[in-house]
């Protein structure tokens, strides 16, 4: 199947994307607090990359009895995730190459977390849906994402439209997507709306 602008993007950005995001990409710990992991939590992330969450996440949990997914449909990014387990020696990390819109992963988590990748999603909708049946009863599902930058007035404008160019879509009306889907919803922005981090339970 041909492969989509997003995949294509990240067959070049793979090599470099560790050492230049961390400028950019900020709240990760806030968004695994969210996540309110368990050591015996099976927790899912989509659109995982190179891992870069995976340290926050792992290392909650027992290694015996919880277990992280990570899933991403791209190769060159998800090799570098593969290389950062092999390296941690992570044996309860699994790596599946899949597209979030139609996930079909054959077993239920605790825990769903997308970092940075929905707003990246053209059918986030789907995305969340397929998420929504992955997760159990109970389930918790956070969202860390670039906000729209409300209160940024003209740099604003230029922020969202350099992302638009690297294919991040952040001026989606994600809280509505997502609040019809859980019975306990919050979302907390950040710094005049550069991100927020959504919490719902199923
Ligand atoms: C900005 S990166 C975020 C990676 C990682 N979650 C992080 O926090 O650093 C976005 C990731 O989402 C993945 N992605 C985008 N659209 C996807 C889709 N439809 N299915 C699976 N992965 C997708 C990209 O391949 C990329 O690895």
């Amino acid at each position: 199947m041909a492969h989509t602008a997003v995949q294509r993007f990240y067959r070049h950005q793979a090599c470099i994307y560790n050492l230049s995001r961390w400028t950019i990409l900020r709240g990760r710990r806030g968004a695994v607090a969210a996540l309110d992991v368990r050591p015996d939590s099976r927790v899912l992330e989509i659109g995982c990359g190179t891992g870069l969450n995976f340290d926050c996440v792992a290392a909650l949990l027992d290694p015996a009895r919880g277990r992280l997914v990570g899933v991403d449909f791209s190769e060159p990014m998800l090799r570098r995730a593969r290389r950062r387990v092999l390296r941690h020696g992570w044996s309860h990390v699994d790596l599946i190459v899949a597209d979030a819109t139609r996930l079909e992963l054959g077993g239920r988590f605790d825990r769903v977390l997308f970092g940075y990748s929905l707003a990246m999603i053209p059918d986030w909708n789907a995305a969340i849906a397929a998420a929504v049946r992955h997760l159990v009863p109970g389930g918790r599902l956070v969202v860390l994402e670039f906000g729209r930058f409300d209160q940024w007035g003209l740099l604003g404008t230029m922020v969202r439209g350099y992302l638009r160019v690297n294919h991040v879509y952040c001026d989606q009306p994600f809280a509505e997507g997502l609040r019809p889907h859980f019975s306990e919803f919050e979302i907390r922005p950040w710094l005049g709306g550069y991100n927020f981090i959504a919490a719902g339970v199923k």
